[in-house]
C-alpha cells in the first residue's frame, strides 16, 4: 500500500517538479504570449485571452524550457520565445481540433467554438498560428523555422489522416501510430528538440531529445485515448466516450478488434459505420473492453514508449533536469488532468 501511495506522489510530483524547475521562465512565456496576442480587434483579444487562460498544463513550453536547461542554455531569452511558439502551435491546434471534433468542453470549460461558433474559432486559430510564425522569424534561426514549420504541417496532416479513417473499425495499428505520431508526438518531439537547438550541444544530444519527445508524445496520446474508454477513471475537464460517439477509432478499438470473434467484429463494424452511436452501444463496447482486458493491453503498449523515452536520456550525465524529464514519462501515462 505504502509503495502505491509513494508512486502516486511521484507521478504528481513529476509535473510539479518540472514546473518548479523553470518557474520564472514560464512566467516570462506567459507574458510573451499575452503581449504577442494583443489585437485591435476586440473579439480576437477576447477569444485568445479566454483560450490561453483556461488552464492548460503548458507541457510543450515546459519541455522546451527544461530541455534547454538540460543542455546548458543560460544566457538569453530564445528558450522563452521558442517555448511561447510551441505553446501557440498547440493552442491553435486545439482550437481547430475542437471545431473538427464538435467538442463542447476543454479544460473543464466551454470550448471557444461552443461560445463563439466554428467560424471565429477557425479564424482565431489561424491568428494564433500566424503570431507564432512571426515569433519564429524573430528568432532568426533557419533550423528552428524549418523544424517548427514542418511540425505544424505534420500536425495538420495527422488530423486529416484521422478524419479519413473516421468510422473505420478495421483500421490498422500502424495507421493509428502514424496518426498520433503526426498529430501529437511531432510537437512533443519538436518542443524538446528546439530547446537543445539553441545550445552548442553535440547533435547526438539533440537527436536524443527529439526521440525522447516523440515517445513521450506517443505515450501521452495513448493514455488520452485509453482514458476515453476507462469508465473508472474520469479525466478532468473531458467527457468519457467522446471518441466513440465521434466515430474516432483509437487504440482501445484497434486492440479490441484484434481479439473479437467474427460475429462481434461484425457488430463493431456496424456500430462504427453509423453516423451516430447510442449510449447503449457505448455500454456494449465497454463490456467488450472489460471482457478482453483492453485497458490493460493499451497501457502495456504505452509502457513500451515510456521505456524508449526514458532510455533515450541515458546519454546525458545525471542531473536534476534529467531526473525530472525521466519522471515525466510516468506522468504522461498516469495523469488525470
Ligand atoms: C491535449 O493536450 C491534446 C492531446 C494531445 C491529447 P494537453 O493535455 O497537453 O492540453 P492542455 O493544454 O494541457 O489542456
Ligand atoms: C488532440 O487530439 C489534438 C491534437 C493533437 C491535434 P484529440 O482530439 O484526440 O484530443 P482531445 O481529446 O481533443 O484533447
Ligand atoms: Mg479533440
Ligand atoms: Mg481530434
Amino acid at each position: 500500500m505504502g509503495s502505491v501511495v509513494q508512486l502516486k506522489k511521484q507521478i504528481t510530483n513529476a509535473y510539479t517538479d518540472l514546473v518548479n524547475s523553470v518557474d520564472e521562465k514560464l512566467s516570462l512565456v506567459e507574458d510573451k504570449i499575452s503581449y504577442k496576442l494583443d489585437s485591435k480587434v476586440e473579439l480576437v483579444k477576447e477569444m485568445t485571452a479566454y483560450h490561453m487562460t483556461s488552464g492548460g498544463k503548458r507541457l510543450r513550453a515546459l519541455l522546451t524550457l527544461e530541455c534547454a536547461k538540460l543542455c546548458g542554455y543560460t544566457k538569453g531569452s530564445r528558450d522563452v520565445n521558442l517555448a511561447a511558439c510551441v505553446e501557440l502551435i498547440h493552442a491553435a491546434t486545439l482550437m481547430h481540433d475542437d471545431v473538427i471534433d464538435s467538442a463542447d468542453l476543454r479544460r473543464g470549460k466551454k470550448t471557444t467554438n461552443k461560445i463563439w461558433g466554428n467560424q471565429s474559432s477557425i479564424l482565431v486559430g489561424d491568428y494564433l498560428l500566424s503570431r507564432c510564425f512571426e515569433m519564429m522569424v524573430e528568432d532568426g534561426s533557419i533550423e528552428v523555422l524549418k523544424l517548427l514549420s514542418s511540425t505544424s504541417s505534420t500536425i495538420a496532416q495527422g488530423e486529416v489522416l484521422q478524419l479519413q479513417h473516421k468510422g473505420d473499425s478495421e483500421m490498422l495499428e500502424d495507421t493509428y501510430l502514424n496518426i498520433i505520431s503526426s498529430k501529437t508526438a511531432a510537437l512533443f518531439s519538436a518542443s524538446s528538440k528546439v530547446g537543445s537547438i539553441i545550445t552548442d550541444k553535440d547533435n547526438k544530444f539533440k537527436d536524443a531529445l527529439e526521440f525522447y519527445g516523440k515517445n513521450l508524445g506517443l505515450t501521452f496520446q495513448i493514455a488520452d485515448d485509453t482514458l476515453d474508454y476507462n469508465s473508472e477513471l474520469k479525466m478532468f475537464g473531458k467527457e468519457i466516450g467522446k471518441d466513440f460517439f465521434e466515430g474516432k477509432v483509437t487504440l482501445p478499438i484497434i486492440l479490441l478488434h484484434q481479439k473479437l470473434s467474427s460475429d462481434e467484429k461484425l457488430v463493431l463494424k456496424k456500430i462504427f459505420e453509423q453516423n451516430i452511436r447510442s449510449k447503449e452501444q457505448f455500454d456494449y463496447v465497454l463490456t467488450l473492453v472489460k471482457k478482453y482486458n483492453i485497458i490493460n493491453e493499451c497501457y502495456k503498449k504505452a509502457e513500451h514508449y515510456i521505456s524508449l523515452a526514458s532510455n533515450s536520456l541515458s546519454i546525458f550525465q545525471d542531473c536534476e533536469e534529467k531526473t525530472i524529464l525521466k519522471n515525466l514519462t510516468s506522468f504522461s501515462i498516469n495523469r488525470k488532468f
